[in-house]
């Protein structure tokens, strides 16, 4: 396939002027129209904004895909109470890393989704949940939270609108788990983060037991430019089902790791192309779609479309579009060994499948690699997957039995060489997870 122009294949709109050091200002964001989207918004009724996003076809881009528009329309109208909207900023998913360098370089477009999406919902006070480990980002949302009160973006009777908001900006303190949304609830409630069970969704009974919308950054930061360029712009681009731009992360062995902001459905082989390819004189062995919790693919999956559809189609999950890329140096073993120790660290313990699950994988996945396993070892991790997936109380534990499935499902035989050759057959000296 012959190599596309990246200005052709890219479609950058949240990072259209990331290279510009003042890009994270009201000034500059104002120089690019931004908060043209809320003075349109503003002018629409509530309901028409929803059915406006609903019409667009966003779909969540934290990673399930939920169609945005048709989550806000869960917000019950009447009902008396506090409505809330929550800013899902704790990205800590292994290889996901997309929407930390939106906010520092682009908050506003954030903090503007947040106002069009509290006039849609019918909310006056909307809280970003921030992972609270990156203070430098911490102090930019900060200092663009207060440009936009003095600027008149936020706090009472915004643009003369009577609409008022206000923006709570909270740091978390670093539990993966607080990342689920109804973890990041209690947490963000003051009470140690752990899954509630759905239903009740968040739209019913979420922060405070008052209907709550959670949505991620980007979900959040595309909606201004929806509303200013129009929906029929935005499925321009993409597909009828998972229609405009959206940030694939691309890291590992790659040439050139980094945010590419294209339409959905565009291919890794393309991304690779236009970005430089997998570091020289090496080959694609494995890729994670959407992060450590999307199922493995090779490098036969290239040309697979990466929006929900085509990855679905191919037996993973488009995820947070998270593509970390491995080469052959790269053991499959031990690469998911560490993904495994990080899920048993960070399982909450609430449920036992997951708590005590991921604590036996890391075991038998730890004896594999290091050659003490048995033939039947491998079939048991296949078991323990099996009794995790489907059977945890919340996403965590079906992504820490992802990579043992696939990985076992595509490098079976490289399990086996550990087995019968008492070790890994990787040179220690050539492959940079030993380091
Ligand atoms: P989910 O599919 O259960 O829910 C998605 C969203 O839709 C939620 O906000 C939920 O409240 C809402 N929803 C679903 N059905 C609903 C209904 N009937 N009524 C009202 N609302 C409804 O997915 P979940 O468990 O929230 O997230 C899993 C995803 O998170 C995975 O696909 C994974 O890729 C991603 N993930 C992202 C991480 C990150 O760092 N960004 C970390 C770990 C996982
Ligand atoms: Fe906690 Fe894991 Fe159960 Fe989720 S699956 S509730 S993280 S123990």
């Amino acid at each position: 396939m012959a190599t596309e122009p990246a200005e052709k294949v890219l479609s950058p709109v949240l990072s259209a002027f990331w290279d510009d050091p003042t890009s994270w200002t009201l000034e500059t964001y104002r120089a690019h129209e931004g908060y043209e989207g809320l003075r349109k918004a503003l002018a629409m009724k509530p309901d028409d904004v929803i059915a406006y996003v609903k019409d667009s076809g966003l779909r969540g881009r934290g990673g399930a895909g939920f169609p945005t528009g048709m989550k806000w329309q869960f917000i019950p109208q009447g009902d008396g109470k506090p409505h809330y909207l929550v800013v899902n900023a704790d990205e800590s998913e292994p290889g996901t890393c997309k929407d930390i360098p939106l906010l520092f370089a682009n908050p506003h477009a954030l903090i503007e989704g947040i106002v069009i999406a509290c006039h849609a919902i019918r909310s006056n006070h909307a809280f970003i949940y921030l992972r609270g480990e990156v203070v430098p980002v911490l102090r930019r949302l900060h200092a663009a939270v207060r440009e936009a009160y003095e600027a008149g973006y936020l706090g009472k009777n915004i643009l003369g609108s009577g609409l008022d908001v206000e923006l709570t900006v909270h740091a978390g303190a670093g539990a993966y788990i607080c990342g689920e949304e109804t973890a990041l609830l209690d947490s963000l409630e003051g009470r140690r983060g752990q899954p509630r069970l759905r239903p009740p969704f968040p739209a019913v009974a979420g922060l405070y037991a008052c209907p709550t919308v959670v949505n991620n950054v980007e979900s959040i930061a595309s909606v201004p430019a929806i509303i200013h360029r129009g929906k029929e712009w935005f499925r321009s681009m993409g597909s009828e089902k998972s229609p405009g731009f959206t940030l694939y992360s691309l890291s590992g062995h790659v040439a050139n790791p980094g945010q590419y902001e294209a339409p959905l459905g565009i291919t890794l082989r393309q991304l690779l192309e236009i970005s430089g390819g997998m570091r020289p004189g090496h080959r694609l062995k494995f890729w994670t779609p959407g992060g450590s919790s999307t199922p493995l693919l090779t490098d036969e999956h290239l040309d697979v479309p990466l929006d929900y559809e085509g990855v679905g189609a191919a037996g993973s999950m488009l995820g947070t579009k998270a593509l970390q890329c491995f080469d052959e140096t790269t053991c499959v073993v031990r690469a998911v060994t560490r993904w495994t120790e990080f899920y048993a660290h960070e399982s909450c313990g609430k449920c036992t499948p997951c708590r005590e699950g991921t604590y036996w994988l890391v075991q038998l996945m730890r004896d594999i690699e290091a050659g003490k396993a048995s033939m039947a070892d491998l079939d048991k991790i296949a078991d323990i997957a099996d009794n995790i997936n489907g059977k945890s109380f919340c996403a965590l534990g079906d992504g820490a039995a992802s990579p043992i499935f696939s990985s076992l499902k595509y490098f079976r035989e490289e399990y086996e060489r550990h087995v019968t050759g008492r070790g890994c057959p990787f040179d220690p000296a050539k492959s940079t997870l030993w380091a």
